[in-house]
């Protein structure tokens, strides 16, 4: 059975389809970002029933009655935040039913399986991914479960445990990827990590910068720790979107660059999480010195920071920067070649995003290329990279020296009259970009 999802936030519809798939006995949630392509899928494939944020991409629900196909659909349409003017056209056989915006997850489930209950039978006991446990980190108020058939369960774990790395651990390497808990236990888990993303979208005030800067890093910790055996999960998608909106919230309330990178200076540990982190909010407050302050902006290089470097397995091979740290390291043909490879690997990773530019993939593609041609994996030189990667590329330097230096060593104004004087970064877009954050941090450093 499947159920057609259209919400304009695609973090809150994750939280929605989590909440469908460990609710609904053999259910798929399948996601879609316009109403163009919501009305196409649903008159050519069997979806049991449709369920939709009242607009999409500024265009209201009542834009679907245009299309007749539509307008013969037999199955239950269930439209969030559409109280009022939604009468279908006459004749047609639409069935709408209409839940109020900010529906809790209980309520928003329970009328969807009523509606359902003559073609399935919904769980008495809910599914829920361990790797959503180590996300919520927090003492469980709940019993948790496995499952030993289909109507016997045996519990595992007591409401007031702790569900931390550990446990996480435990659970992974016994292979066991789901526990089960009972649905009003369920929904109240869900309904808090739907709270949880609310809060983040709705914040005002951004946290401090050492705050916002050890929660992003700790979160894209669990986020790396778990890709090998996970993947890209739903949760991971929710994870990652949230650090990319603490970083932004932190760069917009415009921390002077000189803090920003004290701050930073103050916590770094592994390469990955602290040299991911640190591209992020570094990136983004450089964009800002170009001009480039549009949200967009900041999310393509927030995103793109978070995700270049994923797809490798440890801190040692994620050290490597260029040909000639490759040429010179002792690693097996093997791993070289999983170096050379990663900028693709981890490109393909934003699939999982489906209203991401192209352009993020390039950025990460060209991570390690340079304005000489002489990086890898393409030989891409000035000519081929973008305004863009430029300053990924420039930025990506400064945090990987920074992390070399001494702690609160490191001279960014040393750092740019060195690559000035080397002619690093002169040609193509690297030029302007180069000349710009010179210039401007001069004044903030
Ligand atoms: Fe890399
Ligand atoms: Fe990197």
């Amino acid at each position: 059975m499947k159920v057609a999802l259209a919400f304009q936030n695609d973090v809150i519809a994750d939280v929605y389809a989590l909440a469908l798939d460990g609710c609904l006995e053999n259910c798929t949630v399948d996601n879609f970002d316009s109403f163009d392509s919501l009305t196409e899928t649903v008159q050519k494939e069997p979806y049991a029933c449709i369920v939709t944020d009242v607009s999409l991409q500024g265009q209201n629900f009542v834009e679907t009655f245009k299309d007749p196909g539509f307008c013969a659909l037999s199955i239950p349409i269930f439209v969030v935040g559409g109280e009022e003017g939604l009468a279908p056209p006459a004749g047609s056989k639409l069935k709408i039913s209409a839940l109020p915006k900010g529906v809790t997850i209980r309520d928003f489930a329970e009328t969807i399986i009523e509606a359902l209950s003559k073609d399935f039978t919904a769980k008495d006991f809910c599914k829920i991914s361990v790797m959503t446990l180590l996300v919520k980190q927090k003492d469980l108020r709940f019993n948790l479960y496995v499952k030993l058939s289909d109507d016997k369960y045996i519990k595992v774990l007591n409401a007031r445990d702790t569900f931390d790395e550990e446990q996480y651990k435990r659970f992974q390497e016994k292979k066991m990827d789901f526990l089960y808990l009972r649905r009003p236990d369920f929904f109240s888990l869900i309904d808090n990590l739907l709270g949880e993303v609310q809060k983040l979208y709705a914040a005002d005030e951004a946290l401090p910068v050492d705050a916002s800067f050890s929660t992003t890093k700790a979160i894209f910790q669990t986020v790396h720790s778990a890709f090998e055996t996970e993947g890209f999960t739903p949760e991971m998608r929710l994870l990652t979107e949230a650090t990319i909106n603490l970083a932004i919230k932190t760069v917009q309330k415009n921390p002077r660059l000189s803090e920003l990178l004290q701050k930073m200076d103050a916590d770094k540990s592994s390469f990955v999480g602290w040299h991911s982190t640190a591209l992020s909010f570094l990136s983004c407050k450089l964009a800002t010195m170009l001009g480039w302050n549009s949200e967009a902006t900041f999310f393509k290089l927030s995103l793109a920071s978070m995700l270049h470097d994923l797809s490798l397995p440890s801190d040692q091979l994620a050290e490597l920067q260029t040909q000639e740290d490759l040429n010179e390291s002792s690693l097996s043909p093997e791993d070289k070649e999983l170096v050379r490879q990663h900028p693709r690997n981890s490109a393909k990773l934003i699939s999982g995003f489906e209203e991401i530019p192209g352009e993020v993939s390039f950025i990460i593609e060209q991570h390690h290329e340079r304005p000489e041609g002489n990086g890898f994996p393409a030989q891409a030189d000035h000519k081929e990279i973008s305004a863009i990667s430029a300053l990924f590329i420039i930025t990506h330097d400064i945090v990987n020296t920074m992390f070399h230096s001494p702690p609160q060593n490191f001279d960014l104004q040393a750092f740019l009259t060195d690559r000035e004087a080397k002619k690093t970064y002169s040609k193509g877009a690297f030029g302007q970009v180069f000349r710009t954050i010179m210039m401007k941090s001069s004044a903030e450093t």
